[in-house]
């Protein structure tokens, strides 16, 4: 067990689960045991934590985001993130509670693709598709892990490998994901890979928000707004047709602040297909960098939350397959549309679809990849 702390003022230790924990006003990291993986592999859970009380649990399993405390409008914290209290249910099936996605997040139609001339095959775990980076994804990885706090922040650094061929992948890849905590209330997280062959790479994280507090029934009464004004419409398998549409008049168009309910269950074609909101959107830019993707509010705790990215899409998913089947937090079994994903990507399919912007990573250059979470507040609204 290791404890790092920036200028810590107070040591408590809690017997419970021997946990040590160090505050500061800067914040801290702990570090503690989470359990092992079947295959014996040590687990740890890694708690930052800001100078406001704000909290990431990220364990090196997947690189998951077990608890994000985040405060509403009166400053009160509350986990705002599905997820299991436990390591044991997140080596369980579950739709990929908070995890790093790898090496593609999102689909690829017919689970294969041709690079430079070579056909590559994937595990179709999708239906005919490949979902997620395969069978044994990023998700499932145990990452090396480095927790450290300094002026930045608090920030744990995770890396793997990926070996040449891995999941039906070409190239050796180095992977990198930094996860920070800031003092402003940001948890920001940076990507990075090399390959040694030429590949395809598209990364993210898979967590599940639900701003008035993990547990607390359905997204629906949440605020979105999505700075895109065109979507990516799929077919029955949710791949990408190719067309880039106005989001103008439809249900997708959350230019404006919308509930998420408010349209969700308006029969038109793309809701059917996607059983709700599961659909790529085209992030407006006006230059590179970080660009507003989405922001979400509670209206009636004044929660909010702003995604901010380097990539061209976002998925907005609104838990349209959460069943209550899966028992997590609490014993929560979260129900359809208790929770709502906004995974910054590329988009689905882009191995396949040389008109996207490029997935391809090439020997010698660097994937860099930035997503920002901005945890903020508002007046509330009942
Ligand atoms: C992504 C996909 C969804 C679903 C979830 C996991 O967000 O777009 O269709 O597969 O992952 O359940």
């Amino acid at each position: 067990m290791r404890v790092l702390a920036f200028i810590p003022l107070v040591a408590v230790l809690m017997t419970a689960g021997c946990v040590k924990k160090i505050q500061g006003v800067k914040g801290s990291v702990n570090k503690q045991e989470f359990g092992k993986t079947a295959r014996g592999e040590a687990v740890d859970l890694y708690i930052l934590t800001n100078k406001n009380g704000v909290e990431a649990a990220i364990t090196n399993y997947g690189g998951i985001v077990v608890r994000l405390k985040t405060a509403d409008a009166r400053g009160r914290l509350a986990d705002i993130t599905l997820g299991f209290d436990t390591l044991q249910g997140y080596l369980g099936s579950h739709p990929y509670f908070g995890a790093i996605i790898g090496r593609y997040g999102n689909r690829i139609g017919k689970a294969k693709f041709t690079l430079d001339g070579h056909e590559y095959k994937l595990a179709a775990n999708n239906g005919e598709n490949s979902l997620h980076g395969g069978i044994y994804g990023f998700d499932k990885k145990v990452w090396a892990a480095v927790a450290e706090s300094d002026e930045q922040g608090q920030r744990l650094t995770l890396t793997t490998q990926s070996a040449d061929g891995e999941e039906g992948y070409p190239g050796k890849l180095d992977v990198t994901v930094v996860y920070t905590l800031t003092d402003d209330d940001e948890l920001r997280i940076d990507y990075r890979a090399t390959t040694d062959k030429p590949t395809v790479i598209n990364l993210t994280n898979h967590t599940y928000f639900n701003l008035a507090g993990q547990g607390s029934g359905d997204v629906l009464d949440t605020e979105m707004t999505i700075a895109a004004d065109r979507f990516t419409p799929v077919d029955a398998g949710l791949i990408p047709t190719g067309e880039l549409r106005s989001v103008e008049g439809t249900p997708f168009d959350f230019r404006k602040p919308s509930t998420i309910g408010a349209r969700i269950e308006d029969g038109s074609e793309q809701i059917q297909l996607g059983l709700g909101y599961d659909h790529n959107y085209v992030i407006n830019r006006t230059a590179p960098g970080l660009a507003l993707a989405a922001r979400a509010v509670y209206p009636k705790n004044g929660r909010a939350l702003e995604v901010w990215t380097t990539e061209p899409g976002v998925q907005f998913y609104t838990g349209n397959f959460l069943d209550g089947k899966v028992l997590g937090k609490n014993l929560n079994a979260y129900q359809r549309r208790s929770g709502f994903c906004l995974e910054t990507q590329h988009f689905p399919d882009s191995p396949n679809r040389p008109d996207f912007p490029s997935t391809t990573l090439r020997p010698g250059a660097e994937y860099r990849s930035t997503t920002v979470w901005k945890f903020r507040s508002e007046a509330i609204r009942k």
